[in-house]
């Protein structure tokens, strides 16, 4: 996810309305008309950065602006409440649906993402590629009433084993709308927001069917990790649990299928874990796996090298999928150093001259992978592994 610029000023705007209605409070009547045109400015701001609600930002700085001014006489201030609050009740609801668009269109904007990724291009994995597609075909199958597809699946295991992978292709063979949503960016970068955007994004994808959430690093709204979880990371996680539990979605015969993905699934609390009752445990890849995966990763470049005796190397060495794509990538510019001496020389030469030459290329060899062993180390330990294996045991399946 990019960073949003209106999602920043939108905290700020929040930030200094709460000033704003503090300074009121205490009759502290410069800092609140300072505070009052400081939201009018931030909103003039939103307005220009969101062109969906460009029109009713402006409306509503045009209102800060009037409370900003009214403070300069403090009689009149005294007089008549914050400008917002003497408007009558009919602009509260306008309000609600304002941001309720809002937010909607913040999901529309920044969290709906194309997948070009397809079930091919996964190495190994063949179970779990099975299971997925059957949740999804049967979701979209037409069936008696009380068979039910999952609707929440966690994929646990070590980093770069192809969690987020599998969730791009899951959305991509089926042309759903995939919304990718990584849980510790939504709560650091719009903390108070977050639980709102959650329901905003569940909104959309029931009006946007069939669809796949993907909530990467669910991790991080556990309340077991720390005593004091913030405020809003227990609301984000309660909205998800309520629409987990899709009460609206009672009866209805689409496909909203949430995938959730840990890398530390021992941090999960009980409430997380019983929404999904499907866990599918992603391990490193096995021998047969990761020469898959180099194939993948080395396409259309031709391998004369002893496959067997590198996939041996890489499992003893715990690599995942992601150390594979690098060790692939290493290797190759190997070869490319090789047998193109001195190409940054050609950097002197217009771009259009460049374009007539070719790079060139011969297979990989055994030793341009020698050397790319040397730079790809692994982070995890057998250790590592065993607490995984032993996690799957007790909670997977
Ligand atoms: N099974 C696989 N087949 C092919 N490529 C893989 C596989 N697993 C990982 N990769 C490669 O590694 C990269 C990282 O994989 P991915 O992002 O899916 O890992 P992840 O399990 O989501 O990791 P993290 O837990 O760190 O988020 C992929 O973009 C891909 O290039
Ligand atoms: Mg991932």
């Amino acid at each position: 996810m990019e960073i949003d610029l209106s999602g920043a000023l939108m905290s700020q705007f929040k930030k200094a309305k709460k000033e704003y209605e503090m300074a009121k409070e205490k009759n502290n009547l410069d800092i609140a008309k300072k505070k009052a045109l400081e939201c009018a400015k931030l909103l003039r701001l939103m307005a220009k950065y969101d062109e969906y609600n460009e029109k009713s930002y402006l409306e509503k700085a045009k209102k800060w602006e009037m409370v900003a001014n009214s403070i300069s006489n403090p009689s009149k201030v005294n007089k008549s409440k914050p400008a917002k609050k003497s408007e009558s009740s009919n602009t509260t609801k306008a309000e609600v649906e304002d941001e309720i668009d809002k937010f909607k269109n913040f999901v529309k904007n920044n969290l709906i993402q194309k997948s070009p990724i397809t079930w091919e291009d996964i190495g190994g994995l063949k179970e779990v590629k099975q299971l997925m597609m059957e949740t999804i075909v049967i979701s979209a199958l037409q069936k008696p009433a009380s068979i039910q597809p999952w609707k929440g699946i966690l994929l646990f295991g070590p980093p770069g084993t192809g969690k987020t992978l599998l969730a791009s292709a899951s959305a991509g063979s089926l042309e759903a709308t995939f919304f990718n949503v990584k849980a510790s960016s939504v709560l650091s970068k719009y903390y108070g927001e977050s639980s709102k955007i959650i329901s905003a994004l569940y909104d959309v994808a029931r009006e946007m069917a069939p669809s796949i959430v993907f909530i990467d690093e669910i991790d991080a709204l556990t309340t077991k990790r720390s005593e004091e979880t913030s405020e809003a990371s227990r609301r984000m996680l309660s909205t998800l649990l309520t629409e987990l539990d899709g009460f609206q979605d009672k009866g209805r015969d689409r496909l909203i299928l949430t995938l959730a993905a840990t890398n530390t699934p021992w941090d999960l609390d009980e409430a997380i874990l019983s929404r999904f009752s499907r866990r599918i445990y992603i391990p490193l890849p096995d021998k047969e796996a990761t020469k898959e995966i180099i194939k993948i990763n080395t396409k259309g470049v031709k391998l004369n090298v002893n496959l067997d005796e590198i996939a041996d190397k890489c499992v003893e060495r715990f690599y995942s999928g992601r150390d594979l794509k690098n060790l692939c990538q290493e290797a190759i510019w190997n070869m490319i150093r090789d047998v193109n001496k001195d190409l940054h020389e050609l950097a002197k030469l217009p771009y259009n001259e460049l374009r007539k030459r070719k790079l060139n290329v011969r297979p990989l060899t055994n030793d341009d992978f020698e050397e790319a062993f040397k730079k790809i180390k692994s982070p995890l330990t057998k250790k590592d592994i065993e607490k995984y294996e032993k996690w799957a045991e007790e909670f997977g399946g």
